[in-house]
């Protein structure tokens, strides 16, 4: 079996982050939401993994996944040329995949569990196609199945007036036929080849679909706030490691992960924490929920609930619930902030409260 992560579209809504950046490469937990995409397809026995991109940031994935094997995947590249929906993306590896049955997944969703699940009810069933689910509140936003006597009967993409509180999570398992659904189905109604549309084809046909439910957290990271829930999300499950130097005058507490090259000084670490490589951390107070990239420097300053993307700095202040883009840099007579600031952004706050980028 095969993956194919979908990291095509454009990203708007995470400006200015995605000015500079892929969506599905910004980090969360200490690495790029991709590649906790990708650890979960490796967990569940997949090597060969397609991933699908947009030609304005196909360099800066290859720089940073290359051939995959770093991360222990065989992953190739399939080239979407423009955001023309899910299935759209999926037709773009109709090459790579072949003949095999593959694994689609959502590159910027992540879900508790992984997706092992879902490929293992694939492998020990052999439908045509397995959906996941998950009860939400708000099903609007989402695709959404309907069961009846335990059968998916219909799957309508952001349905306005829900049929059912089952969303679609971005994991799904097809045979090849899934390429033919692709090509027969019509743009939806926002102008795209729907992944849900194809469901229905294949339901309507006669071919055996089948939902797994799940119950853990999912989160999907489409808005700035959102880094920051799948960042507390993903701190929970990492595993402790001190690579890093962690000098006589700090104290750490609770789950931390400091990289190698990473200096920790007169400072208290509450974890769940992740330190990046050569990242300073100096007379300050970090975490929890804090995610502190490579190269980062946080001095005399206090930051929980936080990402610093990498270089950035945060000096004399108590940062709390921010994004901090990468070199950016934040300096502070004591004070309180919260900011989503880009990649090169700079804000110097006086104790009048004035802000100047
Ligand atoms: O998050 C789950 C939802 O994902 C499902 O409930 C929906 O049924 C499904 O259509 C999808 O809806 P979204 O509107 O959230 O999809 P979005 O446009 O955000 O794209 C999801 C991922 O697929 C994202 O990683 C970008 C990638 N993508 C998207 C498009 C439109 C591509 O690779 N190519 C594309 O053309």
């Amino acid at each position: 079996m095969k993956a194919v992560v979908l990291c095509g579209g454009e990203g708007t809504r995470l400006r200015p982050f995605t000015y500079t950046q892929a969506k599905h490469l910004l980090p969360v937990a200490g690495r790029p939401v991709v590649e906790h995409a990708l650890k979960a397809v490796r967990e569940a026995g997949i090597r060969d993994v397609a991933i699908v991109v947009s030609p304005s940031v196909e360099a800066q994935f290859r720089e940073r996944l290359g051939d995959g094997s770093r991360i222990g995947l065989r992953v190739a590249y399939a080239v979407q040329p423009e955001p023309k929906g899910l299935a759209h993306a999926v037709l773009c590896a109709e090459e790579f995949v072949g003949d095999e049955s593959f694994l689609v997944y959502l590159g910027d969703n992540l879900l508790q569990g992984g997706v092992t699940g879902v490929v293992d009810l694939f492998r020990s069933q052999n439908p045509a196609a397995v959906v996941t689910l998950r009860q939400v509140e708000d099903p609007r936003r989402f695709g959404v199945a309907v069961i009846e006597n335990g059968q998916l009967v219909r799957l309508v993409e952001k349905p306005k007036d829900p049929p059912s509180d089952l969303a679609i999570v971005g994991a799904y398992a097809f045979t090849p036929l899934l390429f033919q659904a692709a090509r027969e189905v019509k743009p939806s109604f926002r102008g795209e080849l729907e992944l849900t549309d194809c469901l229905q084809w294949l339901v309507d046909r006669g071919h055996r679909v089948l939902p797994y439910r799940v119950e853990g957290w999912w989160q999907d990271v489409g808005r700035p706030a959102d880094l920051l829930v799948a960042n507390r999300l993903l701190l929970t499950q990492i595993e402790p490691r001190v690579e890093g130097e962690v000098d006589a005058g700090s104290t750490v507490e609770g789950p931390v992960v400091i990289e190698r090259g990473a200096r920790v000084l007169g400072s208290r670490l509450i974890g769940p924490v992740v330190i990046g490589e050569e990242a300073v951390v100096e007379r300050s107070t970090v975490g929890p929920n804090a995610a502190i990239g490579p190269r980062a420097v946080v001095r005399d300053a206090e930051t929980a609930d936080s990402i610093l993307m990498d270089g950035a700095r945060v000096e004399g202040l108590t940062l709390q619930e921010s994004v901090i883009g990468r070199e950016a840099a934040v300096r502070v007579d004591p004070s309180c902030a919260a900011l989503f600031l880009g990649d090169h952004g700079s804000a110097t706050i006086r104790s009048s409260q004035h802000v100047s980028s």
